[in-house]
């Protein structure tokens, strides 16, 4: 069985080739800045967003020359190799596209489009092209997944016999492009691990809408649901996972989570953030269960250069940005890990995780899952594309 690139930060040692990196979107984006600039791999070449204020504060702080306000200029640069894009959610489709058909190769954030047509696209250029896409799913690369990962690798979990996985969060408050947008089109978070685990591809789901959000925000996406909780049938798989998500009118600390039942050992993710995990081990005593236990750190498959930025974030060095347009380290240390992944895979010219088709899977699970709800949970089928 194939294990996580994240476990081929090794290779980083056996090429001196360096990829020219442009960030697109310097809120969440403005994270990576600091990693690429200490990647053995990288040269942090040129940053683009919009206002030309927040881009030179950012430029600045960071030592970078080449700014774009305009991301169709950026993608005239012939220096620019590869874009990692993380401009709001309804741009990633059509900039994913267009960087493809400008030659370059793309980084983007979750998820990777919000309609399935604009997935195909992405999946059928890389396909035409050979240039190499990869969606920036944070979760796969979190040290509890990764932990989770190496249980399941090691054969420690036993046959897995069911998954589980949910993210929460309170989405009030955040760009005009959050309000009432249907919770399953926001769902990576939790279909990335259950698909990722042991690499299953979704072949079909059944989705419930399940509450009513206020009339304000049901308006701009005609969607009421307050949360979506769908099944997913794996293919050529017994399995079956079950995935949950809501962004409004919740009451619920911000969670991304999944739960792994398997036939040794299972492992739960903790109700309350920054808690130890909880593993189930079988045959035992009741009281003897379940443990607490802590996910080690996985930096040491990084490069040296970047193992920092499992714990540390932008605000740690200080930096004089426009503070409000950075959002702080976190996501279990994923951040150096898609870094790197998505590097290696360019340096390599091997595909990275996930790829076009795999970042295809797990957004489409998302959209068919919502088109599901609204016809009362009805089956609704994987395009053949993401299969
Ligand atoms: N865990 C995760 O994976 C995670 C965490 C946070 C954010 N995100 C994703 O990152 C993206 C950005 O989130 P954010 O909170 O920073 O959003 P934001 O709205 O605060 O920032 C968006 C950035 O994109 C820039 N931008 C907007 N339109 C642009 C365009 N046409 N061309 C170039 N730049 C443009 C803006 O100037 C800004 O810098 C979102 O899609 C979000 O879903 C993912």
């Amino acid at each position: 069985m194939r294990t996580l690139c994240v476990f081929s930060g090794r290779e980083t040692v056996m090429s001196d080739k360096k990829i020219n990196i442009a960030i697109v979107g310097l809120g969440f984006g403005a994270e990576f800045i600091p990693i690429y600039q200490r990647h053995p791999n990288a040269n942090m070449y040129a940053i683009c967003q919009r206002t030309r204020e927040k881009l030179d504060s950012i430029g600045d702080a960071f030592g970078i020359e080449k700014r774009y306000t305009d991301f169709n200029e950026l993608l005239k640069d012939p220096k620019v190799d590869a874009v990692h894009i993380n401009s709001p959610i309804p741009d990633h489709g059509w900039q994913s596209i267009a960087a493809l058909k400008a030659g370059k190769h793309v980084a983007c954030t979750v998820p990777m489009a919000t309609s399935i047509a604009d997935c195909k696209k992405i999946v059928e250029l890389v396909k035409k092209t050979g240039l190499k896409y990869m969606m920036m799913e944070t979760v796969v690369y979190a040290r509890e997944f990764l932990f989770i990962k190496e249980l399941y690798e090691k054969g420690d979990l036993g046959k897995i016999q069911f998954l589980q996985a949910s993210h929460q969060q309170d989405m009030d408050g955040w760009p005009n492009y959050w309000p009432g947008l249907p919770p399953m089109w926001y769902a990576t978070h939790c279909v990335g691990p259950v698909c990722a685990l042991t690499n299953a591809t979704a072949d079909y789901v059944s989705c419930f809408g399940s509450g009513t959000i206020r009339k304000e925000l049901v308006e701009k996406y005609n969607s009421p649901f307050a949360v979506e909780t769908t099944h997913i049938k794996f293919k050529d798989s017994d399995l079956c996972a079950r995935v949950y998500r809501s962004l409004f009118d919740v009451a619920r600390q911000y969670r991304e989570s999944i739960d792994v039942y398997g036939s040794k050992a299972s492992v739960e993710w903790p109700l309350v953030e920054h808690e130890p995990l909880v593993l189930h081990r079988a045959k035992l005593p009741e009281h003897k269960i379940p443990k607490l236990v802590k996910s080690p750190d996985y930096a040491k498959y990084l490069p040296k250069q970047i193992r920092p930025f499992t714990t540390k974030g932008v605000y740690d060095l200080g930096k004089k940005t426009h503070l409000s347009f950075v959002q702080g380290a976190g996501h279990g240390g994923s951040h150096p890990h898609l870094a790197n992944e998505f590097l290696m895979a360019l340096v390599g010219g091997r595909d990275p995780f996930p790829n076009a088709r795999q970042s295809s899977n797990w957004t489409c699970v998302g959209l068919c899952s919502h088109e599901s709800a609204l016809k009362g949970g009805a089956i609704v089928k994987l395009p053949a594309f993401t299969i």
